[in-house]
């Protein structure tokens, strides 16, 4: 059959460098075509190498998630039995928060390949490309007070963290409140939204981005030195399902520890794994710039800062690293 897209031309290829002209003769289409399908290959997940004279050869296709294959990967009892894979949405949040009104069960997961109009805390946007990240939504109904919010938001950064390090090796550790970091660079973000009525939980959703396999090309340019991926840091393509799988299984044995014994024992893993205790910190609070030394979390899970021997609590804010 005769090839009619450049993806069919690489495919009955495999391993081999086509050029630009070859492959522009044998579609009878413009040079500037075949470049621009290439780019668009590149910008849903399929990867190429370049090389001047001898042109492309496709290194990687992108890998897709299935539900069928992740249901397996999850060894949980609630969270993640319901689940729904999207090629692309605006934001996963809002799928399960309109799930949750419409009266889905605790342990709804959504997880999209690409976000139109991710978001990250503080109303920032939330670089979500296809086929590269883990962009997922979970539903929780802890029937808690509102106060209690902030302890699931650490909790499910220590969730993510052990199990980013199980699975891929990578040192992650957290930057309060939620940030993970590697090297000083974030690689996951970590957004909980609550619904409450009269002052109780109806339902938190909490939102989980991880940049599982980005290459530093596929960051724009203002995100480059701010955000890595696990691939970067690993120097390995990373198995996005079982990351979801070892995530879901982390969260759901904390969750549950946490329902038994409240904050205690999270809050003491939630340190052990901090960037920011004992360190001098500067902090971008709604009341403006804090700076003191983090000494530890209290147990409403704010940040413990000693500022010339006097202990302030910091509810809310973005850390610095440094005084
Ligand atoms: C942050 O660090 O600012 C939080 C980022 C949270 C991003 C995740 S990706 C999945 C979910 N859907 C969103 O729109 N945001 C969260």
């Amino acid at each position: 059959m005769k090839p009619n897209t450049v993806l069919d031309i690489f495919m009955e290829n495999p391993g081999e460098y086509l050029s630009g002209e070859e492959i522009s003769r044998r579609l009878s289409i413009s040079r500037a075509a075949v470049w621009k399908q290439i780019n668009k290959l590149r910008e849903a997940g399929y990867e190429f190498d370049a090389i001047s004279r001898r042109g492309y050869r496709l290194v990687q296709k992108p890998s897709r998630l299935n539900a069928v294959t992740l249901m397996g990967a999850m060894r949980t009892d609630v969270l993640g039995r319901q689940l729904k894979v999207l090629d692309v949405t605006t934001s996963t949040q809002e799928d399960v928060r309109r799930l949750a009104e419409e009266g889905a069960q605790e342990g709804t997961l959504v997880i999209a390949e690409e976000q139109t109009v991710g978001r990250g805390r503080f109303g920032r946007k939330w670089f979500s490309p296809p086929g590269k990240g883990i962009w997922m939504s979970l539903l929780l109904r802890p029937g808690l007070p509102l106060s209690c919010a902030p302890q699931l938001t650490l909790l499910t950064a220590v969730a993510v963290c052990r199990a980013i390090r199980s699975v891929t090796g990578v040192d992650s550790g957290i930057k309060w409140p939620n940030d993970l970091l590697v090297h000083g660079r974030k690689i996951c973000g970590i957004l909980l939204e609550s619904v409450a009525e009269d002052e109780r939980i109806r339902y938190c959703i909490a939102g989980i981005g991880i940049d599982a396999n980005m290459t530093a090309e596929d960051y724009p340019e203002e995100l480059r030195d701010k955000v890595s991926s696990l691939r970067l840091e690993s120097g390995q393509l990373i198995d996005r399902e079982s990351l979801i799988g070892a995530v879901m299984s982390e969260l759901e044995k904390l969750y549950k520890l946490y329902l038994e014994e409240g904050f205690g024992p999270i809050a003491h893993l939630w340190e052990a794994l901090s960037v920011t205790i004992n360190q001098e910190v500067t902090l971008n609070t709604p009341q403006g710039p804090v700076t003191g030394y983090a000494t530890g979390i209290d147990m409403s899970g704010a940040l413990i800062l000693d500022q010339d021997g006097r202990k302030t609590l910091i509810f809310s804010g973005d850390v610095q690293l440094g005084g």
